[in-house]
């Protein structure tokens, strides 16, 4: 396989040689890209020496005009000849530029480009690693399905002890092959149609009835499906996230606008994800006018939305479905019952409400449920990662 090893500048640059000798000897071919930083601690040379290969050292790194422009797009040819991007070791500093998205030199614009799987070894001073700048970028890191191979303790360069060392190279080893056995392209050739968020049913021209749901849950399930080499067509209501770039989307506020979306694009999907947090009723008549304060009581008259998921379900379907249950209780017994009355082929069962609710929230603990009665519980984890565990299933369902 195809790997780059970027290595930035720390104390721990040094080992990333031996890193480099150890993935060249499991037969990869291996391009490093050094920052600035790096090359205060390792010479190039080394590199290119041990890989066999030019290492590519900065963004704006050659004085010749035509080379500076050529070495500016390079980042994404070389974003898109390889497999994997390994970063070892990973200073605080490239942390948060990844997970800002800053790029200013030529590891940070890479990794902008890369779209296959990302392996970040931290090492780093203990107090740097524990400070909360840093365990947030490292949840955003790991929020977008990264694998973190976790700083070792022992004694660091500055003569303290403590978590911080560059892990083993066997062990950055073991986690690059395992992130490369799992590099998946398993979607590719679906279309899923996923909805996300909630609805919104208008009381007036100024007040709707809507729900808590942010919508983190489908786009997590956007991006997993895009990662894995599917087209996605996304009907959301209305949330504060950026789509992914490469999802097809279209925008909706009410059930009945989220219906006629999904039914307009129903005949290219090939799996439908309702992970929409769809109204169950709405305002009988909305009124045109703002409805005006009195000191009267008012009764608001409701009226069911109709159900998209069940109407999915009803009838002969060449598409997989999986509906999504929150419920406050009985989790296992209502999405049960909702697999059988939707006719659903899974039900993606996540608690709400009080501690480790699923709504609003960054992880999720869910349970899926599929039609053979077989259940499967998917730990608390970051909604990203939650969503492979989903297309895991639904690939096994496919087949
Ligand atoms: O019955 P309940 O609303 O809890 O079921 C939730 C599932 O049904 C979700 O997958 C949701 O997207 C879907 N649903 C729907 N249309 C509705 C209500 C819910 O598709 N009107």
């Amino acid at each position: 396989m195809r790997i780059v090893l970027g290595v930035t500048g720390g104390i721990a640059a040094y080992k990333a040689a031996e890193l480099a000798r150890q993935l060249v000897r499991n037969g990869h071919e291996i391009t490093v890209v050094m920052t600035k930083g790096a090359e205060e601690f390792i010479r190039p040379l080394t590199f290119a020496s041990l890989t066999g290969r030019k290492v590519i050292t900065d963004l704006f790194s050659s004085a010749s005009p035509d080379a500076t422009l050529s070495s500016a797009v390079e980042h994404i040819g070389v974003a898109r000849e390889h497999d994997l991007l390994l970063v070892a070791p990973a200073t605080a500093d490239v942390l948060a530029k990844f997970a800002h998205g800053l790029a200013d030199d030529f590891l940070s614009t890479l990794y902008l480009a890369f779209d296959g799987p990302v392996v970040l070894a931290p090492a780093m001073n203990d107090r740097m690693w524990s400070h909360a700048a840093v365990r947030e970028n490292v949840a955003v890191l790991r929020g977008r399905g990264h694998a973190l191979v976790e700083p070792g303790d022992g004694y660091l360069a500055c003569g303290t002890v403590g978590p911080g060392r560059l892990a083993e190279s066997e062990k950055i080893v073991a986690a690059v092959e395992d992130a490369l056995r799992k590099r998946r392209t398993d979607l590719v050739g679906q279309t899923i149609l996923i909805t996300a968020g909630p609805t919104r049913e208008p009381v007036d021209p100024v007040r709707y009835i809507s729900n808590r749901s942010s919508g983190k849950m489908g786009y997590a399930l956007a991006e997993a499906a895009l990662a894995r080499g599917a087209r996605v067509l996304l009907v959301s209501g209305p949330v504060n996230l950026q789509p992914p770039a490469r999802a097809e989307v279209e925008q909706v506020q009410t059930a009945a606008e989220m219906r006629d979306a999904v039914f307009a694009h129903l005949f290219e999907a090939t799996v439908v994800i309702k992970c929409a947090a769809v109204a169950d009723f709405r305002p009988a008549t909305p009124s045109a006018q703002k409805i005006k304060k009195t000191s009267a009581d008012r009764t608001l008259e409701l009226v069911p939305v109709p159900d998209i998921l069940a109407e999915l379900g009803d009838g002969p379907r060449n598409f997989i479905l999986v509906g999504f249950a929150a419920e406050t209780e009985n989790l296992l017994d209502y999405a049960r019952r909702k697999l059988e009355g939707k006719n659903c082929d899974m039900i993606v069962a996540n608690r709400v409400g009080g501690d480790g609710s699923a709504f609003e929230s960054e992880s999720n603990e869910v349970l899926l449920v599929l039609r053979n009665g077989e259940t499967i519980p998917v730990d608390r984890a970051p909604k990203r990662v939650v969503a492979d565990h989903i297309f895991d299933q639904i690939v096994k369902l496919g087949k």
